[in-house]
């Protein structure tokens, strides 16, 4: 057949939120190239599938979907290219178990993008790039002048991971931390200010181990970017507990303009099986922190990600977790069944944890969190928030949607000419499912 001009495009993201700003920027750099978003993916001329591998569950699906434009691909000539994680760490044994793939991107490729692109074009499959970054080429992706950016928009600040938590891919898959220069990341807030961003999102596997290659740290580049004065929030993901110093918790509390929210993950609240996770820290120290934090950065929210049936849990391990869970309140939190990943250190530890007995635990869990997750949003109600308003209410075409400082949503009724990009005061009413609902006033109540 010959080769179908590739003029459309269209992503299918799985995973974490940095895999989510990768499909951003490979949305952005095809469209700087002159390629258009498709209505739908099987209009499409490529499909890109952005992979995840932090369980099993997200690597097959992503596969799966991958294999899904099999007709497609025979009949009509589309580019099917794998990226992401699966991509990365699979390299060229995918193409054995998915001989239906046109490239295959690594996390690092987004860069280069366009060159893999113009290979494919040709029929070079399949194109594999899955070259790692390191210190001297850390492979971050410049914004192109012509993206348009939300009223909220992420910032990569640095990438790869360290810590080797026993279950975790992460280090292998996106290799050793870089951090990008404080100078680039200043220039690229402020080009998203100048584009109409209010809220920069830094984004990092574990962003309290920044450090620009002038010595600076996570929290001088909250004041760095605080002084620019160039947006009016500041936020990050993700935290990692054994890193969170005084001097983020002191410039949570005194910066403005930074949001009183922090990711922080759990994982396990039994010392013996944080030990064997690797994390560096015990259930007291998490304690201390955590609950420094509520003293001293008030109305902040604390989320978490918590792993249930890690090799050798036992019911009293499992306790110990739903004990610490309830003592910090967590105010959101994600929870999953452990799931061996091939090449990590728990891999080579028995899956011990019959999977009847991990379901039980995670519903026991998830019942617990949601509990603690319905006292979080009534704390909010009665109460004057300031949100920042980033769009049209769905299903309400008269009403605004924003979030409180505390990263919550928020619908309202705006009162007088407020707009999608104000900061708006609105006093919290009632949740309606998972979302609040409020009222704009004139004047502030009580800050939050
Ligand atoms: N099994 C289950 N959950 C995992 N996570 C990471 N690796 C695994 C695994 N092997 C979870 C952790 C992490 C989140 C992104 O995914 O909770 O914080
Ligand atoms: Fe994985 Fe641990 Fe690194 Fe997070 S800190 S990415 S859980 S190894």
């Amino acid at each position: 057949m010959s080769q179908r001009k590739i003029k459309t495009f269209f992503i299918r993201t799985f995973g974490c939120q940095m895999n989510e700003h990768d499909s951003q920027r490979m949305r952005n750099l095809l469209v700087s190239h002159g390629l258009r978003p498709a209505e739908s993916d099987r209009e499409a001329d490529l499909v890109i599938v952005n992979s995840c591998s932090v369980r099993a569950k997200p690597e097959h699906k992503a596969l799966s979907e991958a294999g899904r434009y099999q007709r497609e691909r025979q009949n009509q000539g589309m580019k099917v290219v794998l990226a992401g994680c699966v991509a990365q760490q699979s390299g060229k044994q995918i193409l054995r178990k998915a001989p239906y793939i046109d490239g295959i991107m690594g996390t690092d490729a987004v860069v280069r993008l366009p060159q893999l692109l113009a290979q494919v074009q040709a029929g070079k499959g399949p194109v594999i790039d899955v070259r790692e970054h390191d210190e001297s080429n850390p492979c971050f992706v410049p914004p192109t002048p012509t993206y348009k950016p939300g009223i909220s928009a992420q910032v990569t600040i640095m990438k790869g991971c360290n810590n080797f938590c026993s279950y975790c891919i992460v280090p292998y898959v996106r290799g050793r931390e870089a951090s990008k220069p404080c100078a680039d990341i200043l220039a690229e807030v402020e080009q998203l200010a100048h584009a109409g961003c209010r809220e920069v999102f830094l984004l990092g596997q574990n962003v309290n181990s920044y450090h620009d290659p002038s010595g600076m740290n996570f929290a001088q580049l909250l004041q760095a970017i605080d002084q620019q004065a160039a947006v009016d929030r500041i936020r990050f993901i993700s935290s990692h507990p054994k890193d969170l110093s005084p001097s983020l918790t002191d410039a949570m509390a005194k910066i403005d303009r930074v949001c009183e929210h922090i990711h922080l993950g759990l994982q396990s609240g039994s010392d013996r099986i944080l030990r064997l996770m690797n994390r560096g820290y015990d259930a007291g120290q998490f304690l201390e922190k955590a609950l420094a934090l509520r003293e001293q950065v008030p109305g902040v929210s604390i989320t978490t990600d918590i792993i249930v049936g890690f090799p050798s849990e036992t019911d009293r391990d499992f306790q110990d977790t739903l004990e610490v869970v309830s003592k910090i309140g967590f105010d959101q939190a994600f929870s999953f069944k452990y799931s061996p990943r091939p090449g990590t250190a728990a891999a080579r530890m028995p899956d011990d944890v019959a999977e009847p007995c991990k379901a039980e635990r995670l519903a026991t869990l998830q019942d617990l969190l949601s509990k603690l997750g319905d006292d979080s949003l009534a704390r909010l109600c009665g109460r004057s928030h300031t949100i920042l308003v980033e769009k049209q209410a769905a299903r309400s075409p008269e009403a605004l949607s924003g979030r409180t400082r505390c990263n919550r949503v928020v619908n309202f009724e705006p009162q007088s000419g407020t707009q999608v990009g104000f900061l708006a005061q609105v006093a919290i009413a009632e949740v309606r499912g998972h979302t609040l609902w409020g009222k704009e006033e004139p004047e502030p109540l009580l800050r939050s």
